[in-house]
């Protein structure tokens, strides 16, 4: 226990994409009772001009390391799980940042809780599922968000955020602008349900349902589905470094939708909003990249929008390939892709 320090850290095995990059200094933060000194050493590092704010790492899970951080990494180890409040249907559970996701939700399930089977087999951590409010197979977040504790790096005052102050969007909070960075999550707090409320409208869950001869589901047949489906077509990052999907899902304009489909057919959109999204891997794959291979950087063969590092690739040859995928679909498509991961060690995409 207490605060690690490390210089010259690799960190090859705390990003998923297996980026063999090293950082200046790292600490790692296992307990709360060390964040007056994590603060202290961070002010010290910044006295010395090195830049700042630091880099938060969870699970490394979206991250794209681009070059060598020289900000300084806070590796999040907080560990714990509680229940929190218990009004009979509707519980609050409330996880340390630290924690993984999966185990999170297999344990809300293990305690008969219910809204996160969805969810289920999502990489990282608890602290980073709000950052980019996590989704899939029709949920997110930010369905079941109920509050989340921070921190402030750069002077050591805590803030809690209920739903509106983290401003979710699709793959977006409040803590990706810049006027949030150094703020470190050390706690998030779910609302969970006693009641199963199943959502089985992503087409996928009802066939892999249907195919193992589940009528009538639980929560747990409903995350087993989804991790079913999830290791069927998403590399392990145990196997090949990867980040998840490396785009979004471009949401355009519902007349610009039409359009495009009509040049374009059989291109997948759902509506989103006001707008409609349209499926980045359907272009990507159109634009003949589905399992290209560049060097060690390659495009999955089995999902067109899951960038591979398949062994020693730099993380500047996968952003560069990424360019060029993100010119090929604004080229033929008119819509220019962005990326889901965050990029250290060059501008974001
Ligand atoms: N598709 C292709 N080619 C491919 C893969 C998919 O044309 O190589 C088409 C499929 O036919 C389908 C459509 O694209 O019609 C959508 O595919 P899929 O269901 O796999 O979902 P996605 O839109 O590619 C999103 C999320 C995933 C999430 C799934 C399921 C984003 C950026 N990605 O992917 O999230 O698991 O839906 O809900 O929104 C992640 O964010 O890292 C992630 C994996």
């Amino acid at each position: 226990m207490g605060l690690v320090r490390q210089a010259d850290a690799p960190l090859r095995g705390l990003n998923t994409f297996g980026i063999d990059a090293r950082a200046r200094l790292l600490w790692r933060l296992e307990s709360l009772d060390d964040l007056p000194q994590l603060c202290e050493v961070l002010r010290d590092d910044a006295g010395k001009g090195h830049p700042q704010p630091p880099l938060i790492l969870g699970g490394g899970s979206n991250l794209l390391i681009a070059d060598d951080p020289q900000q300084p990494i806070v590796q999040m180890a907080l560990r714990g799980l509680r229940i929190a409040q218990d009004d009979g249907n509707t519980v609050i559970v409330e996880a340390a940042a630290g924690e993984a996701w999966d185990p999170l939700v297999r344990w809300t399930l293990s305690q008969g809780l219910a809204g996160l089977e969805n969810l289920a087999l999502i990489p990282g951590t608890v602290g980073a599922a709000p950052i980019q409010n996590i989704g899939a197979y029709g949920v997110e977040l930010r369905n079941h968000f109920e509050s989340l504790d921070t921190v402030n790096l750069e002077d050591g005052t805590f803030r809690s955020f209920d739903a509106t102050d983290c401003a979710f969007g699709y793959r977006d909070s409040v803590f990706k602008r810049a006027d949030a960075a150094g703020r470190l999550v050390t706690a998030v707090r779910l609302r969970l349900s006693r009641v199963a409320d199943l959502k089985l409208d992503y087409g996928e869950i009802r066939t892999e349902l249907a195919e193992s001869h589940i009528t009538a589901p639980t929560p747990t047949d409903v995350a087993d589905a989804v991790s079913r489906i999830r290791r069927r077509k998403l590399p392990d990052p145990a196997v090949i470094g990867n980040a998840g999907s490396f785009f979004k899902n471009p949401q355009i304009d519902a007349g610009q939708a039409t359009a495009l489909a009509a040049r374009e057919p059989g291109l997948p959109c759902w509506p989103s909003g006001d707008q409609v999204k349209v499926s980045a891997a359907w272009m990507i794959e159109r634009c003949g990249f589905k399992g290209m291979r560049v060097g060690d950087a390659g495009v999955h063969a089995r999902h067109a929008l899951v960038l591979v590092n398949h062994g020693h690739a730099r993380g500047n040859e996968i952003l560069a390939l990424a360019s060029r995928i993100r010119d090929a679909v604004a080229t033929r498509f008119g819509i220019r892709l962005e990326a889901e991961p965050m990029v250290v060690g060059a501008p974001q995409l």
